[in-house]
């Protein structure tokens, strides 16, 4: 039987969300239900509201999220009924053109569930990246399951599912941070605290953190970074170059996404060294550079979608690293909130007050 849950919708650009019934069909062959149990709030959500991403509204919004399966479809094999899941918008497809040249962490045609959730006039929703979390249910396809340690609170163990996940492998596995080098992180909200996590996990001798805001740059020392730089206060290109010997950093990697932070990420790193792009551009922001700059400053500029990971291998790494007390997963939960509390989360994320709100929909399982 289609079950009917509560769900936060963004049902036309730039307007509220609003907190509704939605259908969830019964699964359908390789889907599962999935009770979620929390989902963060992420900056994409906010993106997908504001129409920045795509024109497919009404959207269902919520995308870092875990929970329990509940209901499998038919020959669902990847999990089964009562298991620990943190849901991801990469369940590799194992054929398309990036997976059979032994790239799947760039994989192009990527598993979600077949059949649409839907108001209750059948109108059909668009889960955002596939998912759509903030819902008491949700139907994904099985692929978008990865089982971690049961014992991990689903509110932490959520936000692995995207943006901690991009952060950190922004640094570890697109950059990569290498051990040795210098790294700066411009934007330190969950995404690029994750990154700047990643960047001492992974051996920088030093990790500096670029923000407007004097609080993100406390938490960001909480999570490594050795170094910081007000971008309100003082000039982020020299100043980065100042504190790495007057060469800049080996890594760069922008966590805001816009043409200003981009250039300093561009500028700022050392010859040769890399500019990573984790942070999302919106439709309308253009980067123009002279040609001869980009020759003469060698090295690489890289996007990193989705942290270039593979859930199955690094979901449970992270988690795990949490488990024994080397990663402070917890740390970015910053408030837990009931799902008609998105909107509000989402002021508070301009605000400057949080690194992530967290919808928790079960408490008993938190
Ligand atoms: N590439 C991916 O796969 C992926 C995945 C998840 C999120 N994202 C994107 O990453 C970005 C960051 O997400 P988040 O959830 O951490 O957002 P957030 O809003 O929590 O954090 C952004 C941070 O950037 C700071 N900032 C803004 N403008 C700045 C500037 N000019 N200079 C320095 N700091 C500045 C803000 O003060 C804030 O601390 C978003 O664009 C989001 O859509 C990308
Ligand atoms: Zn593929
Ligand atoms: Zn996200």
């Amino acid at each position: 039987m289609p079950q009917e849950v509560r769900a936060v919708v963004a049902l036309a650009k730039g307007e509220p969300v609003t907190v509704t019934t939605i259908v969830v069909p019964d699964p359908g062959p390789g889907e599962v239900v999935v009770r979620v149990q929390a989902c963060g709030v992420c900056h994409t959500d906010l993106h997908y509201r504001e129409g920045g991403i795509s024109a497919d509204f009404p959207f269902l919004l919520g995308h870092e999220a875990a929970g329990l399966v509940e209901t499998l479809g038919e020959g669902v094999t990847h999990v089964e009924v009562g298991d620990f899941v943190i849901l991801n918008w990469r369940a590799v497809c194992g054929r398309c053109r990036a997976c059979r040249r032994g790239r799947p962490w760039y994989c192009f045609s990527t598993f979600n569930a077949a059949q649409k959730m839907t108001l209750q006039d059948g109108t059909a929703l668009s889960p955002a990246l596939g998912i759509g979390a903030f819902a008491e249910k949700t139907l994904v396809h099985e692929g978008q399951c990865t089982k971690v340690d049961p014992t991990a609170d689903p509110a932490a163990a959520g936000l692995v599912g995207c943006g901690v996940m991009a952060g950190w492998g922004a640094a570890v596995n697109t950059a990569p941070v290498t051990a040795g080098d210098t790294v700066a992180v411009i934007g330190c909200g969950g995404v690029g605290d994750a990154a700047i996590a990643g960047a001492v996990f992974a051996g920088a001798r030093q990790v500096i953190a670029v923000d407007m805001d004097d609080r993100k740059l406390t938490w960001a020392r909480e999570f490594g970074a050795t170094d910081t730089v007000n971008a309100q206060t003082e000039e982020v290109v020299a100043r980065l170059r100042e504190l790495t010997g007057g060469v800049g950093p080996d890594v760069v990697i922008d966590a805001v996404g816009s043409p200003q932070t981009f250039r300093q990420a561009f500028d700022a790193r050392d010859l040769a060294g890399t500019a990573v792009l984790v942070g999302v551009p919106s439709p309308t922001a253009a980067f123009e550079v002279p040609l001869i700059e980009v020759f003469g400053h060698g090295g690489q500029v890289k996007s990193s979608w989705y942290g270039d990971c593979l859930p199955e291998r690094d979901f449970p790494l992270l988690v795990d690293l949490w488990q024994q007390g080397r990663f402070a997963l917890d740390r970015f939960v910053s408030e837990r909130i009931a799902l008609d509390g998105v909107e509000g989360a989402f002021d508070k994320m301009h605000e400057g007050g949080v690194l992530r709100s967290v919808v928790v929909l079960d408490r008993a399982g938190s």
